[in-house]
């Protein structure tokens, strides 16, 4: 039986700062396509299994379909996470005390301090995201760089800050090598109430690890 497909969830970011209404509308169509891709390679690859076996000469088709389904699955999921973390209200910083200030502190030494190496992971030159992740095991954050939608991506940590810097991000609002502005206003934009969200619904062990770290 092939899953049910997903549905593509519907975000309201108009009048964002530094990232036009324009570019949201773009990039919320190329999100939709990786639903779509999602749900098509998924359908594709449950169509070879219906036979209960995959067979030699079905492997090749196979192989391609489920890598790329890699591709479109993470595609799919941090562009949910993107602009999830993205509000009209959003603001440059957290409060100081919250649950990420404290986080970040206790990772990176500073709030500070990790928000320059988030900040400079985001300007790596490629095509792909930067990522805040909560190691679950440790409570400890970390910032790390994907290729694409995949490649880097650490197996069991949990996202909590996601920024898309591929050029679709912001190619109709700023030039190729104005990325740093973009990351400017990508900031302007975090919604913190998100982030702590994120790190509030972590694994309980994570949270009291951390905590006793303390
Ligand atoms: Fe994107």
């Amino acid at each position: 039986m092939t899953p049910s497909p997903y549905t593509p969830r519907k975000f309201d970011l108009k009048g964002l700062h530094g990232i036009s209404d324009r570019t949201l509308e773009m990039h919320f169509g190329l999100y939709e396509g990786y639903v779509k891709e999602t749900n098509r390679l998924t359908e594709h690859i449950h169509d070879f299994l219906k036979d209960g076996k995959v067979d030699q000469e079905e492997m090749p088709a196979y192989s391609e379909l489920t890598r790329r389904l890699g591709f479109e699955y993470n595609g799919m999921i941090l562009h949910e996470l993107y602009f999830g973390n993205l509000s009209r209200k959003g603001s440059p910083d957290p409060q100081r005390g919250s649950r990420f200030t404290e986080a970040a502190g206790a990772s990176f030494g500073s709030y500070e301090l990790w928000k320059t190496d988030f900040a400079s992971v985001g300007k790596m030159r490629g095509v792909g995201w930067a990522i805040c992740y909560l190691n679950p095991s440790t409570g400890r954050l970390s910032n790390h760089w994907i290729t694409l939608h995949e490649v880097g991506n650490v197996a069991g940590f949990v996202p909590v800050l996601v920024m898309d810097v591929w050029e679709h991000a912001f190619l109709l609002d700023y030039k190729p090598a104005e990325r740093p502005k973009y990351i400017e206003a990508f900031f302007a934009n975090v919604d913190w109430g998100a982030v702590d969200a994120r790190h509030k619904a972590a694994p309980r062990e994570a949270v009291r690890q951390w905590a006793a770290a303390g």
